[in-house]
């Protein structure tokens, strides 16, 4: 058994109640490898943004699960090697599917889980999330949960169809699971694909899809049924144009890839929304970068050389979320 605590990470309770106060998010980075957690630590430590590292199950199977733990252990070495003095980090384990899966992480050092059984009837769903949540506060570990079903993918929970949380719900289920936290549905998507041009219109000067707007109205319900209680938004990304150029410029093919707005995801952390996860950004803006500069420099062959400018795009990517769209520099002096 390895506590979080003497890893020198932090679980999400305190950071989740100054950000419902303060009218900010948390940004959940997810990541799969020693570029992407560099770029997010940098990120967060040039910004003094508390920082959520997640890990799927997805990330464990590439990467090793093991590996993966040691290196968010490095994160918080590495944060105070670059100056941050008290550094505000959570190892988080996104979309857990089995209680087991949840166990195996609050004994190696995570700080928080998320149990993802939103596909699962009513009752199973309190079940199970009420399961982990036992197991996990026995050692401070936090718990999210989610209710309503996204559209897409969930690691291999796959819905043609997004369902959005029933407000009416949410109070039973908070109350009877325990949970921590609460990812809710209410129009985002994983993946870069997030509506079909079906769903869309599109903008006449540019030709470019423009989405549907999130169910605002939804979030506002839950938040009145449970006041200042942390709300949590998958499928956060926005799918910048400029990555989606870059990618389909140097040989790519993401044709009518959209994503949530920004002023939308804005608006969404100043409410009860505290965590805000992003994990398509990064994958565009490392193969957009990879990709331009093979293109531009077709005799290299040293993966530090394609794999530096990668980094710096995410890097760039990171603090611009954290600066401005979730508003979370500067709360983790
Ligand atoms: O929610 C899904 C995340 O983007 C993780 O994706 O399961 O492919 O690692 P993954
Ligand atoms: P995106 O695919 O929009 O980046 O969502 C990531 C996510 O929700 C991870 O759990
Ligand atoms: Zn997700």
């Amino acid at each position: 058994m390895v506590s979080y605590k003497e890893l020198g990470l932090v679980n999400t309770r305190e950071m989740f109640a100054k950000a419902v106060d303060g009218g900010y998010a948390i940004p959940a980075f997810n990541f799969n490898n020693m570029e992407q957690l560099q770029a997010i630590i940098q990120a967060a430590a040039e910004t003094k943004s508390p920082v959520i590292l997640q890990v799927s199950k997805g990330a464990r199977n590439y990467a090793n699960a093991t590996l993966l733990r040691y290196m968010a252990e490095g994160a918080v070495a590495y944060a105070k090697e670059l100056g941050w003095e008290h550094p505000q980090i959570c190892l988080h384990l996104d979309h857990g599917d089995s209680f087991e899966t949840c166990k195996s992480c609050v004994d190696t050092g995570f700080s928080s889980v998320m149990i993802d059984a939103s596909s699962l009837p009513y009752e199973e769903n309190i079940a199970l999330t009420k399961k982990v949540v036992e197991y996990a506060h026995k050692f401070d570990v936090t718990v999210e949960a989610e209710l309503g079903v996204l559209a897409g993918v969930e690691d291999e929970v796959s819905a043609a169809e997004s369902h959005y949380t029933k407000p009416e719900e949410v109070i039973d289920f908070a109350t009877r699971t325990g949970c921590d936290s609460l990812a809710i549905s209410i129009g985002t998507s994983h993946g870069a694909y997030k509506f079909t041009p079906e769903q869309c219109t599109r903008d006449p000067k540019t030709g470019r899809l423009i989405p549907p707007p999130l169910a605002f109205d939804v979030l506002h319900e839950i938040e009145k049924k449970l006041p200042g209680f942390p709300i949590v938004l998958h499928g956060s990304s926005s799918v910048p144009q400029e990555y989606v150029d870059m990618c389909n410029k140097y040989g790519g093919n993401l044709p009518n890839a959209v994503g949530i707005p920004e002023e939308q995801l804005r608006e969404a952390a100043k409410s009860a929304v505290c965590k805000i996860n992003i994990d398509s950004d990064s994958r565009l803006a490392m193969t957009g970068a990879i990709r331009k500069y093979m293109a531009e420099n077709p005799s290299h062959f040293d993966p530090r050389q394609y794999l530096k400018p990668a980094r710096e795009e995410m890097k760039k990517m990171y603090i611009h979320k954290i600066v401005n769209v979730l508003g979370s520099d500067g709360k983790a002096e």
